[in-house]
């Protein structure tokens, strides 16, 4: 029997991604065009352009994903896309096109929630895994501890009351002055740095609270920066990223580890932008180690946004009969 070829496409934010994956863990193509360039003069992404570059791209990259995936668009027996959340000009890009493709191919269209399309980039990265498992997102727009206890049944432990990590990370990496997205520069800088050598806080810590809160640390981070400013002191900036995101990793990784164990599960895996942090990977490998609890995490393709973890979700979709029709639209403030 043929393994079923499914599309994904993905147009949430900045990145325009169209995958072919066959099966549910096959990974044949994973195209992904950033306009990254394009947002870093006005540091971050503007909407309108966004959207107006996604149409430009949208079927280029779909082309360019079928081509090196070897097979033709009469080939695919469904498509995925992300309907929310994210930019609504942005999304209805890539939604449009799917329902297009969809209509004029006949074939199944699957309405993909983004945040649950970075959790499943896992089964792609780790073809071993199974659920139940605990799953800590952390990209631009969400914090969150998901407990996957089947491959349709997510429940939320916690999720943030303010800012989410990544917004945090390009936040601060703003201010000092560094290009958009700030999350990779941060973590470059902060490997040059003093993890200690400020103490900025933390919020939230009592055991048993799932809840994130960056918005206090980020403004104490911001505040920092003004007052060294003003006391016309040379900014240290390796010590300030370092410190910064010790304070962020150390709250991610207690309240990753004290979920892992209130919900009885035996691997944590982790998702979204925020992944691609080598800080947070390495406390949370550490952790894990120490814990006997197996960790996962996607490669730093999969860790940001991509279409092939869009493929994978509208492929667990499909097998439960998860299907969307051609009224789908797109859902900006999409939840889990
Ligand atoms: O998941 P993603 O690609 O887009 C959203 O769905 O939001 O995440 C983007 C976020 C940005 O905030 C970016 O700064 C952050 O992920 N990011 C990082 C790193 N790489 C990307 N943050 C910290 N360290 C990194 N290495
Ligand atoms: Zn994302």
């Amino acid at each position: 029997e043929k393994e079923i070829l499914t599309l994904g496409i993905e147009s949430s934010c900045d990145e325009t991604s169209a995958a072919v994956l066959r099966g549910g863990r096959t990974v044949l193509s994973n195209v992904i065009s950033t306009q990254i360039p394009i947002h870093q003069k006005f540091g971050g992404v503007v909407p309108e352009i966004a959207s107006r570059k996604h149409i430009v791209n949208i079927m280029p990259v779909i082309d360019e994903a079928v081509r090196q995936a070897g097979v033709t668009l009469t080939d695919i027996d469904q498509v995925a896309v992300t309907y929310g959340p994210g930019l609504v000009g942005a999304l209805l890009v890539g939604v449009s096109a799917a329902k297009a493709l969809a209509f004029a191919l006949d074939k199944p269209l699957i309405g993909v929630n983004h945040l649950e399309g970075h959790i499943f980039a896992n089964f792609l990265a780790e073809p071993t895994l199974e659920p139940p498992f605990m799953a800590l997102v952390v990209s631009g727009g969400h914090t969150a501890l998901v407990d996957v206890r089947g491959y349709d049944t997510f429940h939320m432990m916690g999720q943030t009351r303010d800012d989410a990590a990544g917004e945090a990370f390009d936040k601060i990496a703003r201010v000092m002055g560094l290009p958009y997205p700030g999350g990779p520069r941060i973590d470059a800088l902060a490997k040059e740095g003093d993890p200690l050598a400020i103490d900025f806080p933390r919020a939230l810590e009592e055991k048993g609270n799932y809840e994130f809160s960056f918005s206090g640390l980020k403004s104490a981070v911001l505040n920092y920066i003004n007052s060294e400013k003003m006391k016309g002191h040379e900014l240290r900036k390796a010590d300030i990223a370092a410190s910064f995101q010790h304070s962020v990793v150390e709250v991610l990784v207690e309240k990753a580890f004290d979920a892992v164990q209130r919900a009885g599960r035996d691997t944590l895996v982790l998702a979204g932008g925020v992944a691609a942090n080598s800080g947070l990977e390495a406390r949370l490998r550490e952790r894990a180690a120490e814990t006997g609890v197996r960790f996962f995490y996607p490669s730093r393709i999969l860790c940001t946004d991509n279409a092939a973890m869009i493929a994978c979700r509208g492929y667990y979709q499909a097998k439960h009969g998860d299907f969307s029709d051609l009224y789908l639209n797109a859902v900006p403030g999409l939840g889990l």
